[in-house]
């Protein structure tokens, strides 16, 4: 029988936040680094408990917005020029889930520097987005081949050329209070920061049930989906497709409802492969498709740092594996492979067949067929579970289909324009 899942939030929205910064090297942790110094400013400026989980949230996530790892890593390198996209994207993904949205104006404005404010510092989210302004430039600064205290004098010495322009002189103020203390710097670049922050974090324990879970999932689709026109709608027709075939075989709604999540963040490692591999239009090379292989170790690993989710991580980051063991990355087979990750990976590949890729047209029927019949054969996928796709084909067909126009329509409207 399924327990009932819970998970404790800052757990949930750090192992996210991690996820995103997956991206590069070059980048990671910049949302988690960012969000302490934010932190250590409402420390210092007293502000209460509730606004500082506030910040704190919206500063873990602040570049939700940025999708692909090069739009990450141009915004960290100082090279992108148009700011605005990505905090009007990260402001309409915090307003879509009912636990971020408190924080959505922040995020819209954590680039607006303080000559363009026309309100005061204490009018509702200058503060805030101040805050997580000079935070997250701090981050760039920040040389990570350097010794950090070695770097202490040129860091202060650059946020305080800002004030004024850029950062209210009282912001810049609370920083060098903070800034005089070794410990500060020493925590922010300490590769131990996500076990602090979840332990001491300010956080306030709340768990989550699944309707938060499962309002997040949709959250996380997007950002996985929507950087291109070719995936936008990919994970959409796998949860679509998992829950169909979940329920034929007889699973229980509880466990469906995890499928569909689990098929929601199904490729949430891709967040760390280019959208240069992700949308090419000819083979892959060996190196490129190497790349590819991360995505699932990500998924996994990722999902199963979150207390609760072993189970979702499992049907989530299984997908690749094959029955015979010839999957990656894990190289399970069969006795080692449930009927949810089963489920998971014959949907995966129905979906991935009938949809258009940069490099193919979606597949007609018989082509699917074929393909689904020799996998199946050949003891990679499960063969029930292909024959049960197969004799209610329209039908799952129809569901996905229309489930994805949903996500194409939102998508479009949202981001292609950009
Ligand atoms: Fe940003
Ligand atoms: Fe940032
Ligand atoms: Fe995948």
């Amino acid at each position: 029988m399924l327990k009932e899942i819970s998970v404790n939030l800052i757990n949930f929205i750090l192992s996210l936040s991690d996820a995103i910064d997956l991206a590069s090297p070059a980048i990671a942790s910049h949302q988690l680094r960012t969000a302490f110094v934010a932190w250590q400013i409402c420390k210092a400026a007293k502000l209460s408990e509730e606004t500082v989980e506030k910040i704190f949230i919206a500063a873990l996530l602040h570049d939700i917005g940025a999708l692909a790892p090069e739009d990450k890593i141009r915004l960290h390198d100082f090279e992108e020029k148009n700011l605005d996209t990505h905090c009007v994207r990260g402001e309409s993904l915090f307003e879509s889930t009912p636990l971020l949205k408190p924080a959505a104006r922040i995020v819209r404005f954590h680039h607006r520097p303080w000559k363009e404010w026309e309100t005061p510092l204490d009018s509702p989210n200058v503060l805030e987005s101040q805050i997580i302004f000079l935070a997250d430039l701090l981050e760039r600064l920040i040389k990570r081949d350097q010794y950090i205290l070695h770097q202490v004098e040129n860091l202060t010495s650059r946020i305080t050329s800002v004030s004024r322009t850029d950062i209210h002189p009282d912001v810049v103020e609370l920083f060098a209070m903070i800034s005089k203390r070794e410990d500060f710097w020493l925590d922010l670049t300490s590769p131990r920061l996500y076990s602090l922050l979840l332990h001491y974090g300010p956080f306030r324990p709340v768990a989550i049930e699944i309707e938060d879970i499962y309002s997040l999932s949709f959250l996380f689709r997007r950002i996985i989906d929507f950087r291109s026109f070719f995936t936008a709608t990919h994970s959409t027709g796998v949860a679509a497709c998992a829950v169909i075939l979940s329920k034929i075989f007889g699973l229980t709604e509880a466990e469906t409802t995890l499928m569909e999540i689990a098929g929601n963040l199904h490729d949430l490692g891709k967040l760390i492969v280019p959208n240069s591999i992700l949308n090419k239009s000819n083979k892959l090379t060996k190196e490129e498709f190497a790349i590819i292989k991360q995505h699932t170790y990500f998924t996994y690993m990722v999902l199963n740092s979150i207390e609760g989710l072993d189970q979702i991580a499992e049907w989530a980051a299984f997908h690749h594996e094959r029955l015979d063991g010839s999957g990656y990355p894990f190289h399970v087979s069969a006795d080692k492979i449930s009927t949810g990750s089963r489920i998971m990976a014959v949907a995966d590949i129905f979906t991935a067949l009938a949809e258009d890729r940069p490099y193919r047209k979606g597949m007609d029927r018989k082509e699917i067929e074929n393909i689904l019949i020799v996998q199946a054969n050949k003891n990679f996928l499960d063969k029930r579970i292909v024959d049960l796709l197969l004799q209610n084909y329209d039908e799952i067909l129809i569901q996905v289909k229309e489930k994805q126009e949903v996500s194409r329509v939102r998508y479009e409207k949202e981001f292609a324009h950009f």
